[in-house]
This record gives structure tokens, C-alpha cells and sequence, in this order.
């Protein structure tokens, strides 16, 4: 066993309730039973109350990263559209690249957000397929103005997919204005990490249609077809994740989406009073700032190893940035089953260690 582990306020795997982690060790069921189509029958029940929507919603047992590749090898025949402003808008770029498309990049800077008029400098009407956006770039913090791409995206005949990998279910996205919105469950679904959601347009399930080299594990029609079917996976998926995601959606359908939303509302102001109050900065461009994670310009010049460190040894862990803004950034996550006592909490801690240590 791994002993003492330190408390995460980092951007993903997030904190788990115990309710949760209980709920895991339930006895296994098998994959192809009238016990698993209640459970997963139900899970997608719940994933479209909570997001007010009839979208398709498909759960798969793999990391966000997955159906990333998978969105792009459903909808996207020749040519995709990249929007992209930090680490993991370019490895949506790379899938795509890896994958054989003809895949374009429009690039906004580290901490900056992709505008809708970058997006249509580029976008092309009956060339570009897809645009492939981030929704919360986890890596500086910045929460991109998705939903103006997206009616963009539809104006010029294009499909509209995001990634909202670590702000799905904290931030409030309406998902029925995309036709791909996906999410990793280990950020603010605040589960073990091990599976991903996808939420699908019936656009999107058209599309499909007329797409080639969809592979197996991630075409979305096969998801369906064994979901119309019997409510059930083609293959085997992860059943003591899947005994977590239905006991977390009790827990987040109990507290309601909005208040949800308030709530990381609350936890995001506590740490943008503190950043300035203690002459930080923040690192995303002024109005596009992250509800889930704050990503702290490392102005006063700290060591932000040692500033982890320190919070280790008191049980309580954050992030530094994100690879080239390692010491540059550090991250702060206020996303899941966090509370704003939570991190008022990490906020006071780290103010002990930083005055013990004559920052400030
Ligand atoms: C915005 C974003 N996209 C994609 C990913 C990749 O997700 P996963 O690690 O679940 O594959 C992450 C992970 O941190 C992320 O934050």
C-alpha cells in the first residue's frame, strides 16, 4: 500500500469521495448481463440529465486522449481545423497529423486564447471537416470562447469538437451546441482515472457515415450499435469504474450542475484574490480564465519545487507548470469534490511557507 499520500490540488487525478472509492469494491458483474445494461443503461441516463441534453453519450474505458483520437479518426476524412493555445491543443494537432489527416494549426500563444476570428482567417468552407478545439487548456489556464467557435464552425459547414478534458462538469459547457464534447473522468468528474466520456450530435453520428478508417476500439457507430442494442459495451469495460461513475453522478446529480458551476466559481475567486493580493499574476490573458485551474504567473521569482516540497511534507500537493513554464507557472486546481474551505486551506499553507521563507 501506498501510504500518506498528500492531498491533490492539481489539475488531474483529482480527489475522490470516499463513497466513491467504496463503491469500487463492489462485486464484479459480467459484461454481458441484464445487471450491466442497468448500470450502464443508467450511467448514460444520468450523464444527459446533468448536462441537459439528448446527445449521444458514450463511456470508454480509456484515458480523455483516446477519444481524442477517436473523434478525429470518426469525423474527418481529408481535412481538420486545429484551435490551439498550449500542450494539449498541439497533441490534439499531433493526433490528427499521426492519424494520416490533412491537419491545420491555428496557434495562439502560451496563456493566450484562440479567438473565433483566428479561426475563420483560416477556416475554409467545404474544405475543413472539423474544427478541433480545447476547451480549458489545462497547461496555462485558459478557457477559449468555444462556443463562438462552434457557431463559426456551423456557419461554414463544419462539425465542432472539444476538449473539455479538465472543465466538463466543473465549468457549465452546453454541450448541445457541439457535436463532439469529450472529457477524461479524472479531472473535475473527480473519479479514479481509467475512463473517458464522450458526448455526440446526431450531425456527428451522420458524418460518420461516410468516413473511412474509422479502426475498432474508438469508432463511435460500433458504441452505438452494441448500446442500442443491449445497453452494453462491444467490448469489456472497467465494471468497478464504471460502480464509481454512477455513485459520483448520485453525488453531483444530488448537488445539481449549476450549484456545481457556483461553486468552482467560489474556489477559482479565493485564488485569484490571493494571486494578487501576494503581487502574483495571473498567466491567462485577462477574461479567459480557467474556472477549473488557475495556472500562477511565477512573478515573485519562488522556487516552486521547494514551494512543493514543503506542501508535501504538510500532506497537500499542487502542480508546477506545465513542461517549458515548469518554474516559470505553477498550477493550482480547483476542480471536483473540492471545497472553498479546501483551498483556503492550501492558500494559508502556502502563505506559511512562503513568509517563513522571506517572500513576502
Ligand atoms: C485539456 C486536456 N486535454 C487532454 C488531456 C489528456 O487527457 P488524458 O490524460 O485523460 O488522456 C489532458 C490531461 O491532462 C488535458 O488536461
Amino acid at each position: 500500500m501506498i501510504e500518506n499520500t498528500p492531498k491533490l490540488f492539481i489539475p488531474g487525478p483529482t480527489e475522490v469521495d470516499d463513497r466513491v472509492r467504496l463503491a469500487m469494491a463492489q462485486r464484479v458483474i459480467g459484461h454481458r448481463t441484464k445487471e450491466m445494461s442497468e448500470l450502464y443503461g443508467g450511467i448514460v441516463e444520468k450523464i444527459q440529465k446533468l448536462l441537459n441534453t439528448n446527445h449521444i453519450v458514450m463511456v470508454f474505458t480509456s484515458s480523455g486522449t483516446g477519444v481524442m483520437e477517436g473523434a478525429v479518426r470518426n469525423l474527418v476524412n481529408e481535412n481538420v481545423l486545429h484551435g490551439a493555445c498550449g500542450a494539449f491543443g498541439k497533441r490534439w494537432y499531433e493526433i490528427s497529423v499521426y492519424n494520416g489527416k490533412n491537419a491545420e494549426l491555428v496557434w495562439a500563444d502560451w496563456g493566450r486564447a484562440v479567438k473565433p476570428e483566428m479561426i475563420a482567417e483560416k477556416l475554409e468552407k467545404g474544405k475543413h471537416e472539423l474544427v478541433a478545439v480545447t476547451h480549458n487548456e489545462t497547461s496555462t489556464g485558459v478557457r477559449n470562447p468555444t462556443d463562438d467557435i462552434a457557431k463559426l464552425a456551423h456557419e461554414n459547414d463544419a462539425l465542432i469538437a472539444i476538449d473539455a478534458v479538465s472543465s466538463l462538469f466543473g465549468d457549465l459547457i452546453d454541450v448541445n451546441k457541439y457535436d463532439v464534447v469529450i472529457t477524461s473522468t479524472q479531472k473535475a468528474f473527480a473519479l479514479p482515472p481509467g475512463l473517458a466520456v464522450a458526448v455526440i450530435s446526431d450531425a456527428a453520428m451522420e458524418k460518420m457515415k461516410s468516413v473511412k478508417n474509422k479502426g475498432y476500439y474508438f469508432n463511435f457507430e460500433v458504441m452505438l450499435k452494441k448500446f442500442e442494442k443491449a445497453k452494453q459495451h462491444p467490448t469489456t469495460p472497467a465494471v468497478p469504474l464504471l460502480y464509481a461513475m454512477d455513485e459520483q453522478l448520485n453525488i453531483m446529480l444530488k448537488e445539481g450542475m449549476q450549484a456545481r458551476y457556483e461553486r468552482h466559481v467560489k474556489m477559482q475567486k479565493l485564488v485569484h484574490d490571493w494571486v494578487k493580493k501576494r503581487g502574483f499574476d495571473l498567466f491567462a490573458e485577462k477574461g479567459y480564465e480557467s474556472v477549473t485551474v488557475t495556472t500562477v504567473a511565477n512573478t515573485l521569482g519562488i522556487s516552486v519545487k521547494e514551494l512543493n516540497d514543503e506542501l508535501v511534507k504538510r500532506g497537500l500537493r499542487i502542480s508546477n507548470g506545465y513542461g517549458e513554464l515548469k518554474e516559470k507557472t505553477f498550477r493550482i486546481a480547483h476542480m471536483g469534490q473540492l471545497t472553498p474551505p479546501d483551498i483556503m486551506g492550501l492558500l494559508d499553507t502556502i502563505d506559511e511557507i512562503l513568509e517563513a521563507k522571506g517572500v513576502y
